[in-house]
């Protein structure tokens, strides 16, 4: 187990009706003015937007409205929520939605908290925040776990990049979790969100640190749910419990605790990042499913008895002692079958893009040859740029 440092600050409100006191809760901060962040319409259609805002009214804190957010959020939208900010005096910023809204609004907390700073350089990891606003949310989406995280994913229009950083900055100081606020999401995005969820603790577990053996178990048992609850939910996307499920899955899993022991990298994030960075109408959760069967294929070989325990512990495969590999393959199809089963796409090709800038993604990712994504063997540009191929 290596040494490793755990902070996961956020107070959770977790359950049926929980938004309802969101009033109350901010002001138990000693708030008295916030922004209210959120997307492109969900939450005027769903009547969420009204309960929050009669929720604040009661409690007397006063707020600004401020939508639009679009899945992987830009940094230009990011900074007219600054000047909206610093022009009204807000004190702490509310998101309510998913993941990039909550993203945006880390985004202007970071760029509010440090004035005269080019918030950019934060995610260009030239320069890193201070301080920040405190930032609420009220999860709509079960995905990100942007809701506990310390990332903060932003998409810069000019050039195309999609950069991510981690800060203690970006810590909710509280987050609202109703599963039910959940039951709206359409079939796509519970599958995209199922994905992500599997895929911040698979990207932890796939990790060469030895002996993590309570991680390794809370990460099968969490994996196990999420399968078990995403089936349901994509049949019964009321059914509380595997919504309940998924939502709290959602925070464990990127909160840090299913990493806790291992060295993380989470190389097919990188790899996403510049997928729907170049293409952004590319869902997350949808680059994630193209792409991580065949980063797995590439790399199983040198790490064939760990792909064959999660294969045996979280799909029930049969344990193949002359042949591990053949165990590990197994896990990786049942793995891809089980995105299928989603609905999820498994091939780049499914997401309606060509091949053609494989090459130019590749360069990107490793920062123009700067970095190399590690796990089991450094993959360089030429081997990020097979692994799209393989993927297509
Ligand atoms: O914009 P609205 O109208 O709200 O619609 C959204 C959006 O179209 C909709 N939606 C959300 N809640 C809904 C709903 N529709 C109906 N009912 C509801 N209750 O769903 C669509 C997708 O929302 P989005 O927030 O984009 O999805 P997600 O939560 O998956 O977030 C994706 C973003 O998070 C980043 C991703 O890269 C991407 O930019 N990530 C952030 C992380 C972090 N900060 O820790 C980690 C992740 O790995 C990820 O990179
Ligand atoms: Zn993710």
């Amino acid at each position: 187990m290596e040494n490793f440092e755990f902070y996961t600050p956020t107070k959770v409100y977790f359950g049926k009706d929980m938004h309802r006191q969101v009033g109350e809760i901010v002001k138990s901060y000693g708030y008295l003015k916030v922004m209210i962040h959120y997307g492109s319409g969900s939450v005027k259609r769903t009547g969420l937007l009204d309960e929050v805002t009669s929720s604040l009214d009661k409690s007397g804190v006063e707020y600004v409205l401020f939508g639009g957010v679009q899945p992987n959020p830009t940094l230009a939208l990011a900074r007219k929520g600054m000047e909206i900010c610093e022009k009204e005096s807000v004190e702490m910023i509310l998101a309510v939605g998913g993941g990039s809204v909550i993203d945006s609004a880390k985004c202007i907390a970071d760029g509010v908290g440090n004035p005269g700073k080019d918030v950019w350089k934060f995610f260009t990891k030239e320069d890193a925040p201070a301080k920040a606003l405190p930032v609420g949310t009220i999860l709509t989406l079960a995905a990100s776990g942007s809701e506990m995280s310390a990332s903060c994913v932003i998409t810069n229009e000019e050039g195309g990049f999609k950069r991510g950083f981690n800060s203690p900055t970006h810590r909710p100081l509280f987050s609202i979790l109703n599963p039910e606020l959940t039951y709206t999401v359409n079939k796509f995005q519970t599958g995209c969100g199922t994905v992500d969820i599997m895929m911040h603790t698979l990207e932890r577990y796939f990790t060469v640190s030895r002996n993590v053996d309570l991680t390794d178990r809370l990460a099968e048992g969490l994996l196990k749910s999420v399968i078990s609850a995403g089936r349901i939910a994509d049949q019964k996307p009321e059914d509380y419990e595997a919504r309940a499920t998924l939502m709290w899955a959602g925070s464990l899993s990127h909160n840090d605790l299913t990493g806790a022991g291992r060295n993380v990298f989470m190389a097919v994030h990188q790899m996403e990042h510049e997928l729907s960075g170049m293409y952004p109408r590319i869902a997350h959760g949808a680059g994630l499913s193209a792409l991580f069967c065949s980063w797995a294929r590439f790399v199983c070989p040198y790490a064939a008895e760990r792909f064959a325990q999660y294969a045996v512990r979280v799909w029930n495969c049969e344990m193949n002692f002359e042949d591990p590999m053949k165990t590990a393959l197994a896990g990786i199809d049942a793995t891809e079958e089980y995105f299928r089963s989603l609905g999820m796409p498994t091939s780049l090709r499914e997401l309606g893009i060509t091949d053609e800038k494989f090459g130019e993604m590749a360069e990107k990712c490793t920062f123009f040859g700067e970095r190399t994504l590690p796990d089991f063997i450094d993959l360089d540009a030429p081997e990020i740029e097979t692994i799209y191929r393989m993927a297509y």
